[in-house]
């Protein structure tokens, strides 16, 4: 510790013969001298050389030691992996060109002469193996009661966080009563289990009570205005904040600046990854979440913003719309030097709507955007209030305002407010709120446009002067005020509700967008029985095909249709994804999902996979219908809708209304053509939009009948009725099934074959001959959609 001191003096010495800067000198070693009495806190940057280090961390933690340094005395290192040759003179330079007064929070008297001492305070360490640690962290030790508190900071990527944890935990964990802080920056995982794999490590070595994960939003004044606002008009507006005022809520953060230059770590993560699964849905939870009773407690306001994630829907794919700025993939192949054919998907725009199962929100909206290269730079949250109120006195009339034409509504600016935007503003027609003391009514331009009305129109406001993030949060940090970072539940909870969407989106192909204020409005989208859509439609034949692009991608082909192989697992787990696809694209293009399913044993284990996914299938919006039926009762083990219902319907949420089994026991017993079950049947299934179901999926026996259209017999050649009673064989003249013909499943927009087992071998065999196509023999050669997307789904068992 003493060596250090005269190396800061020494330091010093040198920097004032320079500069002849008595005043450096006299401030250093009075604080030398003064720094007997006052605790310690020692804050070593990792990374300290890097790119945010540079422009923000040296200047946040200079208002740090402004702030703090009669209290406290400070030892501030920054370190790197490289030689103290190279370091000390990166770190000069950095602190000598990106740290100033004009950025600092107290620029006035005295800034200039603590400034150059803080520079001088500075020391560069050498970080790379335990010793390294190890010997920083002995110099760290003060006498017992002297110490306050560590705090590491690393801004390096997040594998070499488990590394640095464990050096931390061996020897940098004071033995006093001193606290420990290690600050991390995001990527905190790609998804819920990588998550939940980094969190674990952490937690080997380090207390949830040392952790401070940085969301950088968290520190921007316009997001923590948020809750205190909530908090200060409780009575102004805790009535209104509830499904039965609020028509949706708008989270926006929109971006001009591209990707380029960081696209090897934009291309891993994408537009969802990089800010909305955190910068934007942390502004959620503080929209959203119930208020804490005492707004102070970490304890009480993790719960509460915990408890909403966890009611909050994981997002399911027919509820997001992506996009890609054009040039986006030229940039990629440029930067990462990969080949004109290479293609990319990562989105960098997406909008999507989150819906919380609770009974205050239950129904609204909140819409999330995010998007680079866009026609502004701007971020904000815009709650928008339904407005019944209907206006018989022109407006105008006698000074009155016409309430009629203005959205009600309450607008946080996110981004920068103070620039072109007051902080908070609330519509007029709105309860006048609350505000702290020091906020004030800025001089903006009173006809500025916002959404459409004028600022006058508002009541608005900004805070006194806006702080940077860093600052803000380096502060927090220091004063162990957890509460403004991020805890590892609500980082789980909040990957929960992403992590199925981003699976589901892996092969989905973006909107393409021209970029800046060319887009125009091709990026507008409409948010409508809980599906986002864009309102253009796409020219592009990839978006505008019946077919989902996946199967493009499908490489194999059996009767001149695609065809996925592989084990039974793999073709299932296909299937279902493919099924995934489809759902979502037909409840964008026409408000539902209509799929017809088979019985027999093949496809249990699809109904075993599709259960699983039941969090991310849009069951609410999907249809039921049976491919066909046996003539038994419908809770006999022989009937088809009992296995489905057995397998599948139990476990996920299809509205009771959607499912609608075949009628085969009506006024006459089972099957009884005068009861008319089949014609009923087909009446209910012309109700469809088009009367085209969007799927149907098919088994196929070991004869090769499909559906129960059998060999041979006269229900294969069926060309008008949609729905047809059947006997099974060609001498058997008891109707014991009922099934939709041909024409009905060639109508479809989209046909899956599902094949799986040894048994069905020698059919596939028979299949692959030349010239097998007589329906009436192989009635699974009748399945020929000519307007749709047929696909064959065989595993290698039956197809070898
Ligand atoms: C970062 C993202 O977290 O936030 C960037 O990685 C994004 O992609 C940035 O540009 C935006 O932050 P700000 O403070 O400029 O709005």
């Amino acid at each position: 510790m003493m060596k250090a001191i005269h190396m800061q003096l020494l330091k010093v010495a040198s920097c004032c013969l320079v500069i002849g800067c008595l005043a450096i000198a006299v401030l250093v070693h009075g604080s030398e001298k003064a720094k007997a009495d006052r605790p310690v806190v020692s804050v070593v940057i990792v990374g300290g050389t890097g790119d945010l280090s540079t422009r923000y961390l040296w200047q946040g933690f200079y208002s740090l030691y402004q702030g703090q340094k009669d209290k406290f005395s400070f030892d501030f290192y920054g370190a790197a992996r490289m030689p103290a040759s190279e370091g000390d003179g990166q770190l000069a330079s950095i602190l000598k060109h990106n740290v100033s007064c004009s950025k600092s929070v107290q620029p006035g008297l005295g800034c200039q002469t603590l400034l150059d001492a803080y520079r001088a305070m500075v020391s560069y360490r050498k970080l790379k193996t335990a010793d390294d640690y190890a010997d920083l962290c002995k110099e760290m030790e003060q006498e017992e009661a002297k110490e306050h508190g560590r705090l590491f900071y690393l801004s390096v990527p997040p594998f070499a966080y488990a590394g640095i944890a464990k050096n931390i935990a061996k020897g940098c964990r004071p033995e006093s009563r001193a606290w420990l802080r290690v600050v991390l920056e995001k990527p905190f995982g790609h998804d819920h289990g990588s998550a939940e794999e980094l969190a674990t490590q952490l937690s080997a070595h380090l207390r949830e009570e040392e952790i401070y994960r940085i969301d950088h939003y968290l520190g921007k004044i316009g997001v923590q205005s948020i809750l205190p606002f909530r908090m200060l008009n409780d009575g102004n507006y805790k009535d209104l904040w509830n499904r039965e005022h609020i028509e949706r809520v708008e989270i926006v953060m929109k971006e001009k600046i591209d990707s380029k230059g960081r696209l090897e770590f934009y291309n891993e993560y994408g537009v969802i990854r990089d800010v909305m699964q955190n910068h934007l849905t942390e502004i959620f939870t503080l929209v959203a979440m119930e208020m804490p009773a005492n707004i102070s407690s970490r304890r009480e306001f993790l719960n509460n913003k915990i408890r909403l994630l966890q009611q909050t829907q994981p997002v399911k794919p027919h509820q997001a719309v992506i996009g890609q700025y054009d040039g986006y993939v030229d940039q990629w192949r440029e930067e990462l030097g990969k080949g004109p054919s290479d293609e990319t998907l990562v989105p960098t725009f997406t909008a999507a709507a989150l819906y919380v199962e609770n009974p205050r929100w239950k129904g609204v909206p909140f819409v999330l955007v995010a998007g680079k290269k866009l026609d502004e730079r701007l971020g904000y949250v815009r709650v928008v209030f339904k407005d019944n109120a209907v206006c018989v006195t022109k407006a105008g009339r006698n000074g009155s305002v016409n309430r009629c034409s203005k959205h009600q509504q309450m607008i946080f600016y996110t981004g920068n407010p103070g620039l072109k935007y007051p902080a908070i503003l609330v519509s007029d027609h709105l309860p006048k709120p609350m505000l702290p003391t020091s906020w004030s009514v800025p001089n903006n331009d009173p006809n500025t446009d916002i959404f459409g009305s004028n600022l006058s129109d508002f009541y608005y406001f900004s805070p006194p002067k806006d702080q940077d993030a860093y600052t803000s949060l380096i502060a927090s940090c220091f004063h162990g005020d957890q509460k403004m970072f991020v805890g590892t539940d609500d980082l789980m909870a909040s990957w929960r509700i992403w992590t199925p969407l981003l699976q589901s989106l892996e092969n989905k192909r973006p909107r393409i967008y021209t970029g800046g204020e060319d887009t125009g409005t091709w990026l507008d989208f409409r948010v409508k029985d809980r599906t986002v859509k864009y309102i253009h439609e796409q020219e592009d034949p990839w978006e505008s095909a019946d077919a989902a692009p996946v199967f493009q991608s499908i490489t194999d082909r059996f009767r001149s249709r695609p065809l996925v192989t592989g084990k039974e697992e793999s073709v299932v787990a296909q299937l279902a994804q493919h099924l995934l696809s489809i759902a979502a694209e037909s409840i964008q293009k026409r408000g539902s999902f209509h799929i017809a399913f088979p019985g027999g044993s093949t496809p249990r284990s699809l109904f075993a996979h599709l259960a699983k996914l039941s969090n991310l299938f849009p069951w609410e919006d999907t249809f039921v219908w049976m491919v066909d039926e046996r003539c038994v009762p419908l809770t006999d083990d022989h009937s088809n809708f009992k296995q489905l219902h057995d397998s599948l319907l139990q476990f996920v949420n299809v509205p009771y209304l959607n499912i609608n089994p075949m009628p085969v026991k009506l006024a006459n017993g089972f099957c009884d053509a005068s009861d008319k079950g089949a014609e009923t049947y087909e009446d209910d299934l012309r109700q469809i939009p088009d009367g085209r179901l969007d799927y149907v999926l098919l088994g196929m026996g070991a004869d090769g009948h499909v559906a129960s259209l059998f060999p041979n017999h006269p229900t294969v050649g069926e060309k008008s009725a949609k729905v047809t009673l059947s006997d099974g064989g060609p001498k058997n003249n008891v109707p014991d099934r009922m099934t939709l013909t041909l024409p009905t499943i060639n109508n479809a927009r989209h046909a899956g074959v599902l094949i799986l087992g040894k048994g069905k071998r020698d059919m596939v065999s028979t299949l692959k001959t030349e010239g097998v196509g007589d329906p009436l023999r192989y009635p699974v050669t009748g399945v020929d959609l000519k307007k749709g997307e047929q696909v064959w789904y065989i595993d290698h068992e039956a197809l070898v």
